[in-house]
């Protein structure tokens, strides 16, 4: 072969040298302000308590939350999604201490409200899961099946002591049909117009929310998926999609995130809402699990899936890498 005639057409590797040259041309950049911190208090504890299936996650107390919050506000990140895990003895059937203004989840968004005040977008999870006894997401019949127009009337409580609470976004979890629209009419009802609605849009029943049970001390028997979404099912996630537009949805979610990559980008193509991400339990687990047994680098991978959520569309990232990443994200770019 001739010299000249054997040179490749194009030569992508130029962009890639330096660098300086890499960081100028990158075409997607995560940024701190993009990440929500999703983070657990528990009821009733003197010392934070760690999560076992998820190494540096802890369960807060009300004191420490305040000041993982101040942090990652320092830090840069952009919001906190809010669990509440209540004492063993105060759940209950319908979840009473999920709408009892005094319970773990409301009197903790007063308190971080009052410390970081609008410096972080604070948002709560509005599902009875933590407070029921049988663990499901809502009030059940008689016959053990989750009663999805009964759980509404429980969300429209739950969202008016959450609003009330100091909440600034709601993040109804509990995939029961209508609950946008229920629980928006509530909120407008109850005067708190401004109050803004993140669905869980597309939640899928997952495998990878196996610590998130642990770590909210979930009494869960069984499943989720006579309400939660079907893995096998992409077109789905645009039925829901369009449902909770219709029923006001202020930003969209999908959940959980790596193994859903396909779904996010569609809703990124197709909404003019802000898309989220949800970086579940079970995605943080084995990075971590992995990284402590020394077989894949911890910050690089963390920062690589990241990157995947943005590049795909996502405009949010939930993670509890937040605090973290904000740090290592600052000091790259
Ligand atoms: C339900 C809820 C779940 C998660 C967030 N909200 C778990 C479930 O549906 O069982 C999972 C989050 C995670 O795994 O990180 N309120």
């Amino acid at each position: 072969m001739s010299t000249y005639g054997s040179f490749p057409a194009a030569r992508p590797r130029r962009l890639r040298g330096i660098p300086a040259m890499r960081r100028l041309v990158a075409e997607h950049h995560t940024r701190p302000s993009d990440l929500i911190l999703p983070a657990f208090v528990r009821e009733g504890i003197g010392e934070p308590v760690p999560v076992g299936s998820m190494p540096g996650v802890v369960q807060h107390t009300r004191d420490t939350l305040r000041k993982a919050a101040v942090e990652a506000a320092e830090a840069g990140v952009g919001g906190l999604m809010l669990y509440g895990v209540p004492e063993d003895a105060k759940k209950d059937a319908v979840g009473t201490a999920g709408t009892d203004p005094e319970g773990i989840l409301q009197v903790a968004l007063r308190d971080v409200r009052a410390e970081v005040g609008d410096a972080l977008v604070l948002m709560s999870d509005l599902c009875l899961d933590e407070y029921t006894d049988h663990g499901h997401c809502g009030v059940l019949t008689g016959d053990g099946r989750v009663d999805n127009d009964a759980t509404l009337e429980r969300y429209a409580e739950m969202a008016r002591v959450q609003a009330d609470a100091g909440a600034h976004v709601l993040g109804p979890s509990g995939m029961m049909d209508g609950q946008i629209a229920y629980v928006r009419a509530a909120l407008e009802e109850a005067g708190h117009q401004d109050v803004a609605l993140f669905a869980y849009t597309a939640k899928y029943s997952s495998a990878f929310y196996g610590p998130f049970r642990e770590a909210v001390g979930s009494s869960l028997q069984g499943d989720r998926k006579t309400y939660q979404q079907d893995p096998a099912n992409a077109r789905e996630a645009l039925r829901e999609l369009s449902l909770d537009l219709a029923e006001g949805a202020d930003m969209v979610m999908v959940k959980p995130g790596l193994p859903y990559l396909d779904v996010l980008r569609d809703f990124a193509e197709r909404t003019e809402v802000p898309v989220g991400v949800y970086q579940v339990s079970g995605e943080y687990a084995m990075v971590e699990a992995a990284a402590e047994k020394g077989w894949i680098d911890r910050e690089a991978a963390v920062l690589e899936s990241l990157t995947s959520f943005t590049r795909a569309g996502a405009n949010m990232i939930l993670t509890y890498w937040a605090t973290e990443a904000a740090g290592l994200l600052r000091a790259r770019y």
